[in-house]
């Protein structure tokens, strides 16, 4: 069975998630690349805001409905965010960012009341690993990375925020440790590591079987008080 098929059906398996009338956060990446057709397909009333001016750029050509989310005046309540991911691990904390965009995707994720996490069997890991991907302020760009210590600079455009796109490759055990360093470090302006806090569930395809594995309860409120329902072991996927 190949990833891409994998990928797949996670992805049409989230769009049937998706409701008329709501308003959608939608990821970036190859696997939401498959979510995005599965989901014009439905024919749905949405209003929808999108991570990537290239996921903005194939949901518009797809008739979808995509408004800015930018500014004092976007919309501040989302329904549903689906998004890929670089590695799941049992914990329910993610890495992601591997296209770069994960800080308008850590925003789009964070202002939705269910973030649905779409992966093939192959992103589900023991335990996260380097590289965490990080965006780095420009400005006192050399002093961060000194700072920083284990960075790489992704030979890649800035981000639409003005962002240098890097990795950060230090050895770590403790994701919640390493994502409190980032976040604390000046000059960091988001990283790649999403606590379970933020997932509402994840949907894997292994094969043709497509899982729903709960994270945290689906409400905004629930995700606020912090996760609720443990991570099945691999015993249980
Ligand atoms: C982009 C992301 C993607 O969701 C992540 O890299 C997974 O990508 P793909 O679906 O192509 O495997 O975080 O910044």
């Amino acid at each position: 069975m190949s990833i891409q098929r994998e990928k797949r059906l996670a992805a049409e398996a989230a769009a049937q998630l998706v409701e008329d009338g709501m308003i959608v956060g939608l990821g970036t990446g190859s696997t939401v690349a498959y979510l995005l057709p599965a989901l014009a397909e439905r024919g749905l009333d949405l209003r929808c805001v999108a991570t990537s001016p290239a996921t903005e750029h194939t949901a518009r050509e797809l008739g979808i409905d995509v408004e800015s989310f930018r500014g004092a005046n976007a919309v501040t309540h989302l329904d549903i965010t689906i998004d890929g991911a670089d590695q799941v691990a049992p914990s329910g904390w993610l890495v992601k960012g591997g296209g770069g965009a994960h800080t308008r995707e850590k925003a789009v994720a964070a202002a939705a009341d269910r973030f649905v996490v779409i992966v093939s069997s192959n992103k589900l890991v023991d335990r996260l690993t380097p590289p965490v991907p990080l965006e780095l302020l420009e400005f006192g760009l050399a002093a961060t990375l000194e700072r920083l210590e284990a960075v790489r600079l992704r030979n890649v455009p800035l981000s639409p925020e003005g962002g240098v796109i890097a990795d950060y490759t230090g050895a770590f055990d403790d994701p919640e440790e390493l994502a409190m360093r980032l976040s604390s470090t000046v000059g960091v302006l988001e990283h790649g590591l999403f606590p379970p806090t933020l997932v509402s569930d994840v949907i894997v395809a292994r094969g043709e079987q497509v899982e729903r594995i709960p994270v945290t309860r689906s409400d905004a409120s629930a995700r606020r008080r912090g996760p609720t329902a443990p991570y099945p072991s691999s015993s249980d996927r």
